[in-house]
């Protein structure tokens, strides 16, 4: 069925296996927990063969053990996002294994909270080292199979940060911002080898990286203070909730399947709402 324009591009027609990511290969850093976790199940779901990767290895097989349970395809390649070798190898792996690379996650982050006045240097160079030049490298290392391959997608985590500038978060905003002009900029580089790079940016999102609002002195998660966090924290979104990481998940399943196949460069915002830019 045609959907008017171009008469016989064969792109011009709705396709409802549009989602569909049968024989597709993707590496998601940060695959052990939270979003990346739930990226690498819905991938897998979805028909991709996934390589997970995360300086937690335990974690990182936990998520393929979880993919292989359930008929999927998974393997793991314990890998620290500040090392450049880490990623290289992540992607030579994945080429071994699979012979592709359909999608890079550059998913792995940590948080960070402080005043500009109070950050020390050393604090500068590891979130620098783990959230903006994880992902760096992983975008280079992506670039290297996908161009010779003439295809691909690269997705980066961003954040809601870059939208609602807080106190305390000028140094974790300022490498999501980063994040997001490397994104654009790679986006304009990589389009002519086929290839699309988006980010995405999302509000609260319930996982291990907002778990100090939610557990008690001992680290275990606290009921009463898990209510507080999703009520105090849902209500600044309009739609009344903190997000999951299916939420965010579903966004990236979107982004990396030909469904979204006009869509580079772009910030996409699962957000409930919470900030609306042009
Ligand atoms: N949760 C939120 O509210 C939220 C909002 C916006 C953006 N994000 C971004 O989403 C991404 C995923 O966060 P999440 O919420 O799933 O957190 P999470 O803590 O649940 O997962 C992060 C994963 O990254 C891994 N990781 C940390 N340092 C690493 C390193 N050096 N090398 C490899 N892996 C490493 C951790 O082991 C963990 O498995 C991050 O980039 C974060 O900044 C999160």
């Amino acid at each position: 069925m045609s959907t008017g324009g171009r008469v016989g591009d064969p792109r011009d027609a709705f396709d409802r296996e549009a989602f569909g990511l049968d024989g597709r290969v993707a590496a998601l850093t940060g695959g052990g927990s939270g979003i990346g976790k739930a990226t690498a199940l819905t991938l897998a779901r979805a028909g991709a063969s996934i390589v997970v990767a995360d300086i937690d290895e335990a974690g990182a097989q936990n998520t393929a053990d979880e993919i292989t349970a359930a008929g999927g395809t998974a393997s793991v390649v314990r890998t620290d996002v500040t090392n450049r070798a880490d990623i290289d190898a992540l992607v030579d792996t994945t080429m071994e294994r699979h012979g592709r690379l359909d999608v890079m996650g550059n998913i792995a982050g940590v948080p960070y909270n402080n005043m500009v006045s109070d950050t020390p240097d050393d604090d500068l160079e590891k979130i620098l080292a783990i959230n903006l030049k994880g992902v760096w490298y992983g975008c280079q290392a992506a670039m290297r199979v996908m161009v010779p391959q003439g295809s691909g997608s690269i997705i980066n985590l961003s954040s809601g940060a870059i939208d609602t500038p807080a106190p305390t978060l000028a140094l974790y905003g300022m490498t999501k911002a980063a994040v997001a002009q490397l994104t654009k900029v790679l986006a304009m580089e990589a389009g002519r080898s086929g290839i699309r790079v988006n980010a995405l940016a999302p509000g609260i999102i319930e996982t291990n990286f907002s778990r100090q609002h939610f557990v008690d002195e001992e680290g275990e998660v606290d009921p009463e203070r898990l209510e507080k966090y999703r009520k105090n924290f849902g209500r600044m979104a309009p739609l009344q909730r903190v997000g999951t990481p299916q939420d965010v998940a579903n966004a990236i399943w979107w982004l990396v399947s030909d469904a979204s196949g006009f869509v580079t460069g772009q910030i996409e915002r699962p957000n409930g709402g919470v900030a609306m830019p042009w």
